[in-house]
């Protein structure tokens, strides 16, 4: 358990949206085919923005609503799978972007649960080192590496960024993170390949690839667990949650673990259908967005659940 609880939330999505029936003029799709199988009906694509620029626009918003300025700012932390660059990270470009002069600053690679991850691993920081605020921010720019030929992956994506800023209180929040490697190969985008001395040469294909139907049974165990395990951790039932935000990769998926735990539609938060799945950014959009819309308020508890390539899960109880 670490102590902090968040003091401002903000989101932000390129302005280009496609919707599915653009997609019929580059694969063979069909608005009828993405929305019944997946709940998306639209994405938000980057033209020209990177990663820390999109990320940098959420946090600002996170830091209004928190009433903060960059110097109040002790750690900032970016989960994202799409970085601007290997090095420097998005987290040190973003510390530019928002005028931040002094602050820990790094990314975190855990795919669609890195926001989790992150918040995870910035509470802990805060704790350790006496520290007051931190940036916690989950950005992608995806459209940089999804193939647009494959139809069963290029309709399932989009851009965004969300953020909170958070700080340490006396406020317990449960935490549940983890990872196994066994069938790292259903889900994965590959980088460099080892080049060996003077031998050169790019690896080929760096797209994103992902086998769909053992994805799907991958998210369904792995939500249902990570559900099971912040529940036991913090001592609570699902009836104590007041909202599920899950990670926005499939409608289908979260009607299956409603059907598992026997709950309403209703107590999970969806914006799949305006987003697509925008992996580590799904989850702090979804949060941020039912924040400003007033879904969630002060003494409402949250549960966020996240599942993703690594493969990767988690779960996080936070007290608002
Ligand atoms: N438009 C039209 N047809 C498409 C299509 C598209 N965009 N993409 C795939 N198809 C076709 C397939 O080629 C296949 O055709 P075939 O029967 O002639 O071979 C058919 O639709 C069924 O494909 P399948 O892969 O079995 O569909 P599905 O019901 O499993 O749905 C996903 C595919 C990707 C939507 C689904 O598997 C899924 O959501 N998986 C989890 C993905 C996920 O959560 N990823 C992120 C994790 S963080």
């Amino acid at each position: 358990m670490n102590d902090m609880k968040i003091i401002g939330f903000g989101h932000y999505v390129p302005k280009t949206i496609k919707y599915n029936d653009d997609f019929k003029t580059i694969v063979e799709t069909s608005d009828e085919w993405i929305k019944s199988r997946t709940g998306i009906s639209k994405r938000h694509l980057t033209d020209d923005e990177n990663t820390s620029d999109i990320a940098s626009k959420a946090a600002l918003m996170a830091m209004e609503d928190a009433g903060v300025s960059a110097d109040d700012i002790d750690l900032v932390v970016c989960a994202t799978i799409t970085p601007d660059s290997f090095t420097p990270s998005t987290a040190s470009k973003i510390l530019k972007l928002l005028g931040i002069k002094r602050a820990m600053a790094f990314d975190i690679s855990a795919a669609c649960s890195g926001f989790i991850y992150a918040m995870n691993t910035a509470s802990a920081i805060l704790t350790a080192n006496n520290l007051r605020r931190a940036i916690v921010i989950g950005a992608e720019t995806l459209s940089k590496i999804v193939d647009y030929t494959d139809r069963s992956t290029c309709v399932l994506f989009g851009d965004g960024a969300g953020a909170v800023v958070i700080e340490a209180t006396e406020n317990k929040s449960v935490f549940y993170c983890m990872s196994k490697t066994d069938e790292e190969n259903i889900l994965y985008a590959n980088a460099l390949k080892p080049q060996g001395v003077f031998k050169g040469g790019l690896i080929d294909d760096y797209h994103l690839k992902m086998n769909g139907q053992k994805v799907f049974k991958f998210a369904i165990e792995a939500v249902n667990d990570a559900i099971n395990s912040a529940l036991n951790t913090a001592g609570l039932t699902i009836n104590d949650i007041d909202l599920i935000i899950p990670h926005q990769a499939n409608e289908r998926i979260i009607a299956a673990v409603c059907r598992h735990w026997n709950l309403d539609f209703n107590r999970f938060y969806l914006n799949i259908s305006e987003y697509g799945n925008t992996s580590a950014a799904s989850i702090a959009i979804a949060l941020s967005e039912a924040h400003h819309k007033k879904v969630i308020g002060k003494g409402n508890r949250v549960m966020l659940v996240g599942f993703g390539a690594g493969l990767t899960w988690a779960s996080m109880i936070i007290e608002l």
